[in-house]
């Protein structure tokens, strides 16, 4: 037994006990190792609505709405109820070998919503697991056509598809610097399609069209014989929300099939309303793609859930005398989870009866006209966002230093989103810092007024950061 957790048998309920066992006892996701055991983290008790309450009672506006996932809100009864339900009725299932009505229910109604073909759903424990059974099935697939050198598999720098090993494969964040062991003879990344980041005195167009020659060059490079899929969230996501150009999904999309190269589309974030619509592909970007993951927002974050829909055409080109007496050698314990499934469908039936869709396209434009005027601030550099995801990016780059060396301007700079987010926290709004950005994809619940007032704290607290770092660094603005 630990020294650290309940070695007398405490029972952990006091906020400093619980804080000593997490800091000891929990190894968290992404955990920071180099301050293990003296995180502190924030201890949430409880939330209702777009809100959850620190340990201390404190309400605070969840503004990455829990990690890109908690679209009805917290607190749903029906949720509740739904999940109890099929917890008594009927808790677990073989899905290898059996079938039941909720997950059924729940594949047909995830066929009806996703754009196109994309007829056959394959279910997960979440969304690297998505991505996962994604590059499996594309690998199985191109070798049951017998074209076993069709593998490769094309992403982007700031992609993320998740932690599983092959999902990291294809991720293209701090892959120098992670210490693992991520080497795929299949992976292949272009460079990233952040237009805020083009070069001095490019156009947004031709920045655009010179990200989508990258990928037809890529494919010319490599072969379209041996090339198997691109995989894209059409929204980056924690690469830092990249809405990429006008055009640019679209025009990758009609390269794939020019070149028999199958279109990922990885809808982790972007499906369930986070952009106003069922899945963003079609809806926003005019795309159709072979391949959809989803997961995250499919339940609201009440349950873990993820999916694969694969399109008739490609179900097809697998099945039958086409399988060659083969099957997908391929699923989880958990697949089709009644207890999740069933989240998932109350989840999209409030979604649907609370018209959250509508709601989120009406909503969206001020959501984005707040967040583009907090640059206006001297400390922000750029702002970018789509339905009701943003983010705001802050630099030290713009200030007139008094000889403040760069590798100090530097250490500062990737502290600056955890110096808002305290500012943030202390006036009642969470944000997610992913270094010197803080993210946002609050509850799609969320109403104008609360919009509103996340901004206010926002606006507030990054004027609070810039005035630290005036203070502590003798800084004065151009
Ligand atoms: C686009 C995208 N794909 C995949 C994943 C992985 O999902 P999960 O954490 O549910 O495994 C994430 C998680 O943030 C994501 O943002």
């Amino acid at each position: 037994m630990s020294t650290h957790a309940s070695a007398l048998g405490e029972p952990l309920d006091s906020i400093e006990q619980l804080r000593h066992a997490d800091n000891h006892a929990w190894f968290h996701p992404w955990e920071y190792l180099a301050g293990a055991g003296a995180a502190n983290r924030t201890q949430v008790q409880r939330a209702e609505g777009i809100y959850v309450y620190d340990e201390l009672g404190q309400r605070l506006i969840d503004g990455p709405g829990g990690m890109w996932c908690m679209q009805v809100g917290y607190g749903r009864q029906e949720m509740a109820e739904a999940i109890a339900a099929q917890a008594l009725q009927l808790p677990y299932m073989n899905p290898f070998a059996l079938t039941s009505a909720t997950p059924v229910r729940l594949a047909a109604k995830l066929a009806e919503l996703a754009p196109g073909d994309l007829n056959h759903v394959f279910f997960t424990t979440g969304g690297s697991t998505a991505v996962d059974t994604a590059l499996r099935f594309v690998h199985f697939y191109n070798n049951l056509k017998g074209r076993p050198q069709k593998k490769h598999i094309i992403s982007r720098e700031l992609a993320y598809h998740g932690s599983t090993y092959l999902g990291a494969t294809v991720t293209g964040k701090d892959r120098e610097h992670n210490w693992f062991d991520i080497h795929s003879p299949f992976s292949h990344f272009l460079p990233a399609v952040n237009p805020s980041k083009r070069p001095a005195g490019m156009s947004v167009e031709a920045f655009c069209d010179a990200r989508v020659a990258d990928l037809e060059n890529k494919i010319r490079e490599l072969g379209a014989e041996n090339v198997a899929a691109f995989i894209a969230e059409p929204v980056q996501a924690s690469g830092g929300v990249i809405v990429p150009p006008d055009g640019y999904l679209k025009r990758c999309w009609e390269i794939c099939r020019r070149f028999d190269v199958l279109f990922i589309a990885d809808e982790v974030v972007t499906g369930f309303g986070r952009l106003g619509h069922w899945f963003a592909s079609e809806a926003v970007f005019g795309i159709q793609p072979d391949l959809l993951t989803c997961a995250k927002g499919l339940t609201s974050g009440y349950l873990p859930l993820g999916a694969l829909l694969v399109s008739e055409r490609l179900f097809q080109e697998v099945s039958g005398d086409n399988a060659k007496g083969a099957s997908f050698g391929h699923g989880f314990t958990y697949s089709g989870h009644p207890v999740c499934c069933a989240a998932a469908l109350q989840s999209i039936e409030i979604i649907e009866r609370e018209q959250l869709l509508e709601h989120v396209r009406e909503v969206s434009p001020y959501f984005l006209e707040r967040l583009h005027a907090l640059r206006e601030i001297p400390l922000v550099a750029d702002t970018r966002g789509l339905g009701l995801v943003g983010v705001v990016e802050c630099t030290l780059r713009q200030m007139v230093e008094a000889g403040v060396p760069e590798a100090e301007l530097y250490a500062f700079e990737t502290e600056l989103g955890m110096r808002i987010d305290q500012h943030c926290h202390a006036l009642g709004l969470m944000v997610r810092p992913l270094t010197n950005q803080c993210v946002f994809s609050p509850p799609l619940i969320i109403d104008r007024q609360q919009i509103g007032e996340m901004f206010d704290i926002l606006h507030q607290a990054i004027l609070r950061t810039q005035r630290d770092l005036e203070r502590e660094l003798g800084l004065t603005w151009r």
